[in-house]
């Protein structure tokens, strides 16, 4: 099971993320059978990356980065930074940074970049609104064949989906789409993967699901929406509530 924690802008402090990063670096040792991987502003990566010793369950990634590898390209940081200060994973795509201009085909490319660097690329795709007549499946069938489009099959292997439908995030408990409607969406994207890859095997390419995930609705996510994991922003800011995630995660991979 993957839990990513996506702190976005916050907290305001280095010392504030030390302490943060640290509790939950402690509740995610208890948390058996689950890989976390905490995304911090990209400010604080090198100083909490150095906090801890390498290990095969518990990551530092980043929010977002750049296609390119270095150049005029103000405010951006690159997969060569990344890589230089021992960070392998990436959040790519989330609504907020396709919210402020991001297309497809800028997913696309960083996708790809990233994969080929060796990556771990947490793809984020999600429909902004919800129709009665189901165009949004239509819409995340899209997002997830532009930004894949150049990803081979073996480089799919370095890629979760993380399906974060925009309405539901950032809106609190109860605001997250159902279990019942999540293994629906969770069915549906195996099945634009069959379609691209032709593969039986790309059916269990991870698929996470984010937006209001709390500990109270967290079980009930993983064990009947059959995720493979959740990408948590808000729950993610304090140890308890993300701790109890973590916790909620390896019940259901252990039991
Ligand atoms: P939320 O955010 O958990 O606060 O809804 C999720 C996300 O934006 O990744």
């Amino acid at each position: 099971m993957y839990i990513v924690a996506n702190w976005k802008l916050n907290p305001a402090s280095l010392s504030d993320a030390k302490t943060l990063l640290s509790g939950t670096k402690e509740v995610a040792k208890k948390a058996k059978g689950v890989t976390a991987i905490v995304c911090p502003p990209s400010l604080f990566i090198s100083p909490l990356r150095e906090l801890y010793r390498k290990s095969t369950t518990f990551f530092i990634g980043a929010q977002n980065m750049y296609a390119e590898d270095t150049g005029a390209f103000t405010g951006e940081i690159s997969i060569p930074m990344l890589k230089s200060v021992s960070v392998n994973h990436v959040i790519i795509g989330h609504s907020e940074r396709r919210g402020m201009g991001e297309t497809d085909e800028d997913v696309a490319k960083k996708v790809s970049r990233a994969v080929n660097a060796g990556f771990t690329v947490i793809l984020c795709i999600g429909e902004w609104e919800r129709d009665e007549q189901g165009s949004y499946l239509g819409v995340v069938e899209q997002q997830i064949k532009t930004a894949l489009s150049k990803v081979t099959y073996t480089g799919l292997s370095q890629v979760l989906l993380a399906y974060e439908p925009v309405w539901a995030i950032g809106k609190g408990s109860g605001s997250a789409l159902d279990a019942h409607g999540v293994h629906q969406m969770v069915l549906y994207i195996r099945k634009v993967l069959k379609d691209m890859y032709k593969k039986n095997s790309v059916l269990s390419t991870p698929v996470l699901y984010g937006g209001s995930v709390d500990a109270e609705n967290a079980e009930a996510l993983m064990r009947e929406g059959e995720v493979s994991g959740l990408l948590v922003g808000g729950k993610s800011l304090s140890v308890k509530s993300f701790g109890d995630i973590l916790l909620a995660a390896s019940k259901v991979t252990t039991s």
